[in-house]
């Protein structure tokens, strides 16, 4: 099959693989979309490993066809998408609705699952509460938008530029912050705080971050763009009874990753069969142009996600 290689130090290469073999629990899935994420960016530049055991084919989502049943699924993998087959376990997969296309279905796997796991899992996000979300318009940010909305809370961005913003606003997404031109601290004061926020930025955000929670606020990280070390005053903390968490997706254990499955085919899936939560597609590209997508990605000039496609059609 073809798929793409890392290159050391960090380029992406179409190359010709064996096709995988689905060991029991699993199932090998011709690929039509392969979803790209910001942890791929990391991997391409040596920075996120695969976990033991995992192909160093990049690629953390895909939908496809089920190659014995025939059916139309999107995986969660964790690794190994960016490519013209692929395994999964049986319980990271999820039905495609009809509504759907293949690359809509490819954008899905890897955000769903971590807003469900980081939000609602560990965030607790409450129907009525409100949830602030930084990076707004990224992959993440986007789905978190509509599945916040759906579940009844009222959703704050933040985003680096007005079409950012416009993007956000468009998905849901009740009161939006250019963060360039407006100091997102003084924006959330004046709103009276809020009871969630999902943190990518880390660094100089969480001090302020902490600012904006409401008592028995809840501040969950899921990456450190600005820096990983940081400097709290640990009196809010005590003050607010702050819950500071986070966590990580792809190491988790499948036993894990098949409870959030279940927790997303309960309470999120239903939104998507019926539209009412719809991805973000920036734009796709041909699996041989994966780099080009890398490109786009690292440029931050998009709002949403990017798929990768390959020949195969239904
Ligand atoms: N913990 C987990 O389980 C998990 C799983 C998946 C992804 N992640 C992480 O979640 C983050 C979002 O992933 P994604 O695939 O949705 O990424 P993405 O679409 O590339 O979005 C990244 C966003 O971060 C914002 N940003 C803020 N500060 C930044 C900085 N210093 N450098 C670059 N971007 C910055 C950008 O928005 P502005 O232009 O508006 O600033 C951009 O929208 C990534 O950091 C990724 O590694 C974590």
């Amino acid at each position: 099959m073809q798929a793409i290689e890392i290159i050391p130090p960090g380029l992406l290469t179409m190359a010709q693989r064996p096709v995988p073999i689905a060991k029991s629990g699993e199932i090998l899935i011709r690929v039509a979309a392969a979803g790209v994420n910001r942890p791929d960016l990391l991997q391409r530049i040596g920075k996120y490993p695969p976990p033991p055991g995992i192909t160093d084919i990049p690629g953390l989502e895909v939908a496809g066809v089920d190659v014995v049943t025939g059916n139309r699924v999107c995986a969660l993998l964790a690794g190994g998408g960016y490519a013209e087959y692929a395994v999964a376990p049986v319980g990271q997969c999820l039905s495609i609705p009809p509504n759907l296309s293949m690359v809509e279905a490819a954008a899905l796997p890897e955000t769903v699952f971590t807003v469900w796991n980081n939000v609602f899992v560990r965030g607790k996000l409450q129907p009525g509460e409100t949830l602030l979300v930084h990076g707004g318009s990224s992959g993440i940010g986007t789905i978190a938008i509509q599945m916040a909305k759906a579940l009844g809370a009222r959703v704050i961005i933040t985003a680096g530029s007005d079409e950012k913003c416009a993007a956000c606003l468009a998905l849901g997404a009740d009161l939006v912050i250019n963060y360039k031109t407006h100091d997102f601290v003084a924006e959330i004061a004046r709103e009276g705080g809020v009871d969630i926020i999902l943190d990518m930025v880390g660094g100089d955000y969480v001090p302020r971050n902490l600012e904006c929670l409401k008592l028995d606020g809840r501040h969950v990280s899921i990456a450190s763009l600005n820096g990983s070390k940081v400097n709290v005053d640990i009196r809010t903390i005590m003050q607010k009874r702050i819950i500071m968490t986070g966590s990580t997706l792809r190491p988790r254990p499948l036993h894990e990753k098949e409870m959030l499955t279940r927790g997303i085919e309960e309470h999120i899936w239903p939104h998507i069969a019926r539209g009412t939560i719809k991805p973000l597609v920036h734009t796709t590209f041909p699996l041989a142009e994966a780099q080009k997508a890398h490109d786009l990605l690292e440029s931050g000039d998009l709002a949403g996600k990017i798929v990768l496609t390959t020949d195969f059609t239904e």
